[in-house]
């Protein structure tokens, strides 16, 4: 018999639609907690929701783009009107774009992948904070990247952004950790979904080359996310805040 550590808990899952954030919606759903899913891709986030219905809990969908401030505002307007609260959080939301180095990167790129990566995660974090702490306390997990405590050629701006976001995250963690709000981050490392796979179908060679770095041998899976951001938002990690969690198969542990 599953735990169920977030009965009556609201979670909210960005980007929840798809891939890791699918994966983390699914769990949360699983063990209790009603979970609000924003995304953009109407068709898909209701394909969660009715998954995670026809297994017997409960979710909904909000159109959002965590681009776009007002459409944030709306989420959380949403989110109070509807269920009254929120007690978790995970900012998941993220983008990348094809690999090219930073003296050939183009303002438009720079401008895409820090309003959504660096710009949505904050947004968020704008209205889960003061809702979170109404509740006396709750979790906010903010999704990083191996690429946030590393870097690779041709990602520079992609890591910017996820380095930036692990200082967002330590410096939030500071202001609210006395309120009981803890804020933490996770680090994937390469994880097998769509995100991937679109560097794999531009470059296959790249998928074999990837994992000969892993030195657990193969490329990690989304419900492996999922598992750490739920431990992160259980009173298991009630003493963790302010931290990053590499999970990432053991890639990076060699210099
Ligand atoms: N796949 C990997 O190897 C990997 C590794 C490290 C970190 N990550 C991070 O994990 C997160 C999830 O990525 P994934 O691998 O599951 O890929 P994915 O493409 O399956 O999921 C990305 C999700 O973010 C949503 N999204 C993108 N832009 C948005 C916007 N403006 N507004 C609202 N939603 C938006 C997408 O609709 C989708 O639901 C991202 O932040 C990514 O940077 C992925």
């Amino acid at each position: 018999m599953k735990e169920r550590r977030f009965e009556d808990k609201i979670v909210l899952v960005t980007g929840g639609n798809s891939g890791i954030g699918k994966a983390t919606a699914l769990a949360f759903a699983a063990e209790g907690a009603t979970v609000v899913i924003a995304a953009r891709r109407e068709n898909l986030g209701n394909e969660v929701v009715e998954t995670i219905k026809q297994k017997g809990g409960d979710a909904e969908f909000i159109r959002t783009d965590v681009t776009e401030p007002e459409q944030v505002e709306a989420l959380f307007a949403a989110i109070g009107e509807r269920h009254g609260r929120l007690n978790h959080a995970f900012n998941n939301a993220g983008t990348s774009v094809m690999i090219r180095r930073t003296a050939n990167a183009t303002l438009e790129e720079w401008d895409t992948i820090m309003k959504t990566n660096l710009r949505g995660i904050w947004l968020c974090m704008k209205y889960e904070i003061p809702m979170i702490r109404k509740e006396g306390g709750g979790c906010i997990v903010n999704n990083s990247s191996i690429l946030g405590v590393r870097c690779n050629d041709g990602l520079s701006i992609y890591s910017a952004g996820k380095h930036a976001i692990l200082g967002l995250t330590k410096a939030a963690a500071l202001e609210v950790a006395h309120r009981k709000v803890r804020v933490n981050a996770v680090c994937p490392g390469f994880i097998e979904t769509a995100m991937s796979q679109k560097i794999f179908d531009h470059n296959p060679a790249a998928k074999d080359a990837l994992i000969f770095t892993i030195p657990i041998g193969r490329l990690g899976k989304p419900e492996e996310i999922a598992g750490a951001v739920l431990t992160l938002c259980s009173d298991d990690a009630a003493f963790i805040t302010g931290k990053e969690v590499v999970i990432a198969g053991g890639h990076g542990i060699r210099p």
